[in-house]
């Protein structure tokens, strides 16, 4: 049988398939002790056996590079994704080809600069509608920080990009979780599930997403004038219209909600409650946020103008996400057979490539695992290669966005550090767990202090 590779027959070092079943079980418990174990033993290549599959795992901002940029067209989305896609539908974030193209042109206008320039003022006023609500709780017992950041990041999501208030609908929240619960579940099971099984969690994720699309139904049905709004709703409702069947057209458009809402409010919501842990285990950034915070914007809420000079903020947001990136794997499917540094990659190998281990490259990063904001310092040079640090994906599949998420992380964090004070329950020390997004297992409990 001839097996379909690019010029390499140079094969990446690894287990040998005696260890698949092991390596399914870790998977299951330990995914990210699995990829940075990996990393440390066989290097910047790997051909890993989990269960009936085999991984080709790089981690070399060059392996990023080819991967995600220079032969994306080799590529699609690859395991978890695809099984996510049996969840979310075909939304921006799982479609491909001529349908992701059309997509994406119909959404991508919606963020640019100009309009996330004009989201700024709704940014404020949603953070200082959180500030107002975690003040309450000063002086009393702790507060759910990432319940708090998901209710903060969903209602910005529903104001800014389709004008519509979500906490109108308090289940929504645990919706999503229901659907990303089943997403996640189709990865362990590799879709060998049939959904309409009546497991219990299968029921609650077919009653989540009959909520969802009811409310995107009735986002939908009271926008009645579309003419001169451009957001997102009203973009995608122009183009379901313009669908030859309307019933693929309605559908096409709740998954896009569905994926939009989903993608944009975990992912953010995990920068700001990673963040907030991070400046509770480093008392000396929590006063200097709070000092540039108080000298940028003394009492009044932030402005679009003020994203350039929070600039210690952003610093801190970015090193955040280097070290609990959000989206912390970047599976692919290669059509083709490929090289990647010199390493066969056969047609159909499922391909990783881990925002998590490459942030944390000890070739790349000193001190790897230090929290230091300054590696962020934009006046400072550094000689780090592009691709070593990639929160928000490259390439075409590049996140839409992070503008949008980057700006909040930064308003939000700097309105709180100037007026208070977190900290953790001892005891309850943050554990990521890495489902699609890379979550705090069990929440992140926070006493809430005026700051000094
Ligand atoms: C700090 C917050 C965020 C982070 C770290 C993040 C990260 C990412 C990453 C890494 C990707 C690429 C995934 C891949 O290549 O497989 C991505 C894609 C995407 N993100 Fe974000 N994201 C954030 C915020 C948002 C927001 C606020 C929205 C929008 C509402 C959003 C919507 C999307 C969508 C729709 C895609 C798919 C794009 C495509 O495939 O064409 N994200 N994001």
């Amino acid at each position: 049988m001839s097996v379909d590779v690019g010029r390499s027959r140079l094969i990446p070092p690894g287990p040998g398939r005696g260890a698949a079943l092991r390596m399914l079980l870790v998977m299951n418990s330990d995914r990210l002790g699995m990829m940075t174990d990996a990393a440390r033993r066989y290097g910047d290549a790997a051909k890993l056996p989990v269960g009936p599959k085999t991984l080709y795992f790089f981690n070399h901002p060059e392996h990023a590079k080819h991967v995600l940029a220079d032969n994306a067209a080799n590529y699609h989305k690859g395991i978890g994704l695809v099984h996510a896609r049996r969840a979310l539908g075909d939304g921006l974030l799982t479609s491909e080809g001529e349908l992701w193209r059309k997509q994406r042109r119909v959404i991508q206008p919606a963020f640019q600069s100009r309009r996330i320039a004009e989201q700024a003022d709704v940014v404020a006023a949603e953070g200082a509608r959180l500030v107002a609500r975690l003040r309450e709780h000063t002086g009393k017992g702790p507060v759910d920080v990432v319940a708090a950041m998901t209710g903060l990041t969903l209602g910005v999501l529903g104001r800014t990009l389709l004008a519509a208030e979500l906490d109108r609908f308090p289940a929504i929240g645990d919706d999503f979780a229901a659907v990303q619960d089943q997403a996640m579940f189709e990865l362990a099971s590799l879709s060998a599930v049939p959904q309409w099984i009546p497991l219990p969690r299968q029921v609650r994720f077919r009653r989540a997403r009959r909520r969802l699309q009811t409310i995107v139904d009735r986002l939908v049905d009271e926008r009645t004038e579309i003419k001169d709004r451009d957001d997102v709703l009203s973009r995608l409702i122009v183009s379901a219209r313009a669908e030859a069947d309307p019933r693929v057209g309605r559908q096409r458009l709740r998954d896009e909600m569905v994926t939009l809402l989903l993608a944009g409010h975990e992912t953010t919501a995990s920068t700001l409650s990673w963040s907030l842990s991070l400046i509770d285990r480093h008392p000396e950034v929590r006063e200097r946020l709070r000092d540039e915070a108080r000298s940028v914007l003394g009492d009044r809420l932030p402005t679009y103008a003020d994203l350039t000079r929070l600039k210690y903020t952003a610093m801190v947001v970015d090193e955040a996400v280097r070290l609990y990136p959000p989206v912390w794997l970047l599976p692919r499917k290669a059509l083709a057979g490929d090289e990647i540094g010199g390493y066969a990659v056969p047609a159909g190998a499922d391909v990783l490539i881990c925002p998590f281990t490459l942030h944390r490259h000890p070739a790349f990063w000193s001190r790897p695992e230090e929290f230091d904001p300054e590696r962020f310092d934009p006046d400072a040079p550094n000689n780090r290669p592009r691709y070593a640090y990639i929160p928000f994906g490259a390439g075409p599949r590049f996140c839409v966005g992070n503008h949008l998420g980057l700006m909040e992380a930064v308003f939000v964090i700097a309105m709180l550090s100037r007026e208070l004070t977190l900290t953790s329950v001892p005891g309850r020390p943050a554990v990521p767990e890495p489902m699609l997004s890379l979550r705090i297992r069990g929440g992140l409990p926070m006493t809430v202090h005026a700051a000094a």
